[in-house]
């Protein structure tokens, strides 16, 4: 293959992916009700390996956030401003080639409380303006409907996704903005890493541990739920408007076993079918054997409905998007380990790696051995959707930001999707995670930064909020310019 030939196809969606609950703030701004990541404060990086235990909130912390006048020490109530700044945001985007623009609606925005009588109409407006600049400058929107945010007054008055009455609020939800936004929104994701609600059941799925017995069976009824309103939601999209596109989004987190020892092999084997279990129930429409003996094992007896295996196994969706970050690592005995840290949870250090400064294995292969495994099993278009490294950069007197690192993360992921696609797989795209600087969503850190765009914010909140162009930048642009074909 000459030095200019791609393995990308000419309509591979490049671009960048942020959430509303950690770039668009204006927390308390056109209506827009109180969510559940609006209550996740500032963290130091070095407190918290274990970042999904930093995510999850108590009641009483709950109660006392929301009596906390302003944003101090909540970035994610202000992020990097996005509300206001979206037009010149968006600008970048179209200088770095974006074809695709990910992004997601911020459900409070629309249903303060979730259980609204009516949907709140500034809230609907302000994503009609964000879409129409895209659709502007050729950008097609990619909507996640729910990441990591839901009206606060669902997770503390109802249990958040435990209870099967948020199913039809959410449902509702979805017709709404499918209805709104018609025309102007093809790509559409129900739930972000659906997995995060087995993880950290509060950022996932609204629950308060404290309140459970068995905090397991809780998170697994509370995806069961998402799942049916997942379900419910792209029947509603393919009726609303039948040129859309459902996708559903899993954190993938990889495990390899420890070593060849078949006990390890089985380790590593389980935690990936209970990882690939959200998969399987959205693209299968239906849950794996494995499910059985889990939920067995563990207690879990999950409440179905008459119907629901129904509506699971006739509304799957049209392509599978994902996380990946890092690759993790399983032993039937894992206390023999030294561990490192990891997007959400910690694991057994990989001795063949080398880590980030937050200690996720940097493993771009995994990438593709991911991507290829997902297409044996499903054999349905398959797209990137996060993937980038959180690192602190330096602004140089100049201006500047030398993150050669960045390129070297991005070169050595992308290369590993274009082998992935000449391997056969049908790839749709990748956005990057965090182009442009946002707020962290496991420590709501702003020097965690993943982006080609820097954002002149501090983890104080303070900075001009300057927007300016990274090393990275011109870099990404150029790849995306030669459709992947030049990576140096
Ligand atoms: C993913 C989330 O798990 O990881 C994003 O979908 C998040 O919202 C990303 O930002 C990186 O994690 P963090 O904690 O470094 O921001």
């Amino acid at each position: 293959m000459s030095k200019n030939e791609t393995p990308f196809p000419a309509d591979f969606l490049w671009g960048g992916a942020i959430a509303a609950s950690q770039a668009e703030g204006g927390f308390d701004e056109g209506g827009r009700g109180l969510s559940t990541s609006d209550m996740v404060p500032y963290a130091k990086q070095t407190d918290y390996v274990d970042l999904a235990a930093h995510m999850s909130r108590s009641e009483a912390s709950i109660r006392e956030a929301i009596g906390h006048p302003g944003s101090e020490g909540y970035p994610k109530r202000y992020g990097i401003d996005f509300y206001h700044r979206y037009a010149e945001d968006i600008e970048l985007f179209a200088e770095l080639g974006f074809k695709t623009f990910r992004m997601s609606i911020s459900w409070s925005r629309i249903f303060p409380n979730g259980d609204d009588a009516q949907p709140n109409e500034e809230g609907l407006a302000f994503y009609d303006s964000v879409f129409d600049e895209l659709n502007k400058k050729g950008i097609e929107p990619l909507v996640t409907m729910s990441h990591y945010d839901m009206p606060i007054k669902l997770s503390l008055e109802y249990g958040g996704w435990k209870s099967r009455k948020v199913i039809d609020l959410f449902v509702r939800y979805a017709e709404t903005i499918l209805n709104r936004y018609r025309g102007k929104v093809k790509y559409w994701l129900t739930f972000n890493e659906i997995n995060t609600t087995i993880i950290e059941p509060y950022t996932g799925g609204g629950l308060i541990a404290e309140r459970e017995n068995n905090l397991l069976e809780a998170s697994y009824q509370a995806v069961h739920h998402q799942f049916i309103a997942s379900a419910l939601a792209t029947r509603a999209a393919r009726s609303i408007d039948p040129a859309s596109k459902i996708g559903c989004m899993l954190a993938r987190m990889i495990h390899y076993p420890a070593t060849s020892d078949p006990d390890d092999v089985l380790a590593a084997q389980l935690e990936n079918q209970l990882n690939l279990l959200h998969t399987d129930v959205q693209v299968r429409g239906a849950y794996p054997a494995i499910a059985k003996r889990y939920f067995a094992d563990h207690h879990i007896k999950l409440k179905m409905e008459a119907g629901d295996e129904e509506i699971l196994r006739e509304n799957t969706v049209d392509f599978i998007s994902f996380s990946y970050y890092t690759s993790l690592v399983a032993a039937a005995d894992p206390g023999k380990y030294g561990v490192t840290g990891g997007n959400l949870y910690s694991t057994i250090k990989n001795p063949n790696l080398p880590v980030t400064e937050w200690g996720w294995h940097l493993d771009p292969v995994g990438l593709r051995v991911v991507l290829k495994e997902f297409y044996d099993r499903y054999e349905v278009p398959l797209f990137i959707v996060e993937n980038g490294l959180g690192a602190v950069d330096t602004m140089q007197a100049d201006g500047t930001v030398e993150d050669d690192y960045r390129i070297d993360y991005m070169r050595r992921h992308i290369e590993q999707i274009g082998e992935a696609i000449r391997d056969g797989v049908d790839v749709m795209g990748y956005t990057l995670w965090g182009a442009i600087d946002i707020v962290s969503a496991s420590t709501s850190q702003m020097s965690k930064r993943y982006g080609v765009i820097y954002v002149d914010q501090g983890d104080d909140g303070r900075g001009t909020l300057d927007r300016s162009r990274k090393k990275s930048f011109g870099w990404y642009k150029n790849v995306i310019a030669t459709n992947g074909a030049e990576l140096e």
